[in-house]
């Protein structure tokens, strides 16, 4: 086992002493940087990017170029999985993902196979071992996969939905039907994140970007229980490093304790959660990532700059921090706002670790 240069984010995670917050921003590598659009286009096509470990490899790297990130994340998106169903996956023009087919009745359950992860998603396996090479041991890779219930939406529904009338119908008339395929995902997420483990990932997180569109009660029933049954299926241990496991639920800052009792090692905050509330409820159980709205990376550098210092004065001293943004960030941003934003919480933290 060779040491991690930086492994702030990794201490962090696991609520280990820092010299500083470490920060990454999700969506950190995408359409808000200039050598992505030209990449992207120069390749036509988003998942051809994905499907070359080489252009994945190149994309993940662009944004820790330009800013001092504490980790890298791989490049890929979380509908791998459906697609390495058979479910045909496609992103038209400016209209998000596609599914050919979607699932509907017992049979499209009962018919879809659990893809082997260094076969039919060997090209995501191969992709994180080309940017553990090139990471040079640098920075952590951040692994990761859609939550269940998330993928779901998007595999009834066909693509990104507004209501969720499809799956919601499904939910309240044939919970069966739907536990059957949150089962099948839930397998399938473990053999996936244990794969990009053996592959070099240092730690993982399940985006359960739709958690927060679920009732109460159905949050735990057809999200949490499945993201718990990944928690305790995932390889903790690899070359003698504890891999963390964060889960992010947007919207899901009511359920933190609930969250918290997963076993999972860090809760990934949206915006609209009172970061200090949250550390106040969750003690010394987790760690916690967030939550800047990234709507704030549309002001100016003074705005910026005081929104990260009021997030690190509201979370307080000690380690158990990795800021990040509430959720991805999105492409009419200008890569300086991003540029002050990582430096200011490199700059400003530094007082919260001594
Ligand atoms: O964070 C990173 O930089 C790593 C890469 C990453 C992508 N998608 C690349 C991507 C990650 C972690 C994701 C996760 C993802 N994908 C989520 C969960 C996180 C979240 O934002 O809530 C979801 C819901 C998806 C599904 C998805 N992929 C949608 C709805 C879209 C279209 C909408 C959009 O933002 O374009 C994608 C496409 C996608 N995934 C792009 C990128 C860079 C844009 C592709 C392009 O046109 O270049």
């Amino acid at each position: 086992m060779t040491q991690i240069e930086n492994d702030r984010y990794l201490r962090a995670l696991l609520r280990q002493p820092v010299d500083r917050t470490p920060v990454w921003l999700m969506r950190q590598a995408g359409r808000y940087l200039p050598e992505y659009r030209q990449l992207r286009a120069e390749v036509g096509d988003f998942m051809t990017l994905c499907q070359s470990p080489e252009l994945a490899c190149e994309v993940t790297l662009q944004p820790l170029r330009r800013f001092e990130l504490d980790a890298a994340i791989l490049f890929s998106d979380i509908l791998t999985i459906p697609d390495a169903m058979g479910l045909g996956l496609s992103f038209g023009a400016g209209e998000g993902p596609r599914f050919a087919k979607v699932i509907q009745h017992q049979r499209d359950v009962d018919t879809l196979p659990i893809p082997d992860p260094e076969s039919e998603l060997r090209y995501v396996m191969d992709a994180v071992r080309t940017i553990k090479k090139e990471l040079k041991q640098k920075v952590p890779l951040i692994g990761f996969s859609g939550s269940p219930w998330t993928l779901a939406t998007y595999m009834v529904e066909g693509g990104s939905s507004k209501q969720f009338s499809r799956i919601k119908q499904m939910l309240y008339r044939e919970p069966q039907l739907l536990h059957g395929l949150l089962a099948k995902l839930a397998e399938s997420v473990i053999q996936y994140l244990n794969a990009q483990i053996a592959a070099g990932a240092d730690a993982v997180m399940i985006f359960d970007t739709w958690g927060g569109v679920l009732s109460h009660d159905d949050y735990q029933t057809f999200s949490l229980q499945y993201m718990t049954q990944i928690v305790q299926g995932i390889q903790r241990q690899h070359e003698g490093r504890t891999i963390p496991i964060t889960l992010f639920t947007k919207g899901g800052g009511q359920w933190l304790d609930a969250i918290a009792a997963s076993g999972c090692d860090a809760i990934g905050l949206d915006w609209t959660t009172n970061i200090s509330m949250a550390r106040q409820q969750v003690g010394n159980r987790v760690a916690l990532q967030g939550n800047m709205d990234p709507a704030v990376l549309l002001g100016d550098d003074a705005l910026v700059t005081h929104k990260v210092q009021q997030i690190l004065q509201a979370y307080g001293h000690g380690s158990g921090h990795v800021f990040n943004l509430g959720h991805g960030i999105t492409p009419d941003i200008e890569p300086e706002r991003v540029k002050t934003f990582v430096d200011a919480v490199h700059h400003f933290s530094a007082p919260y670790h001594q």
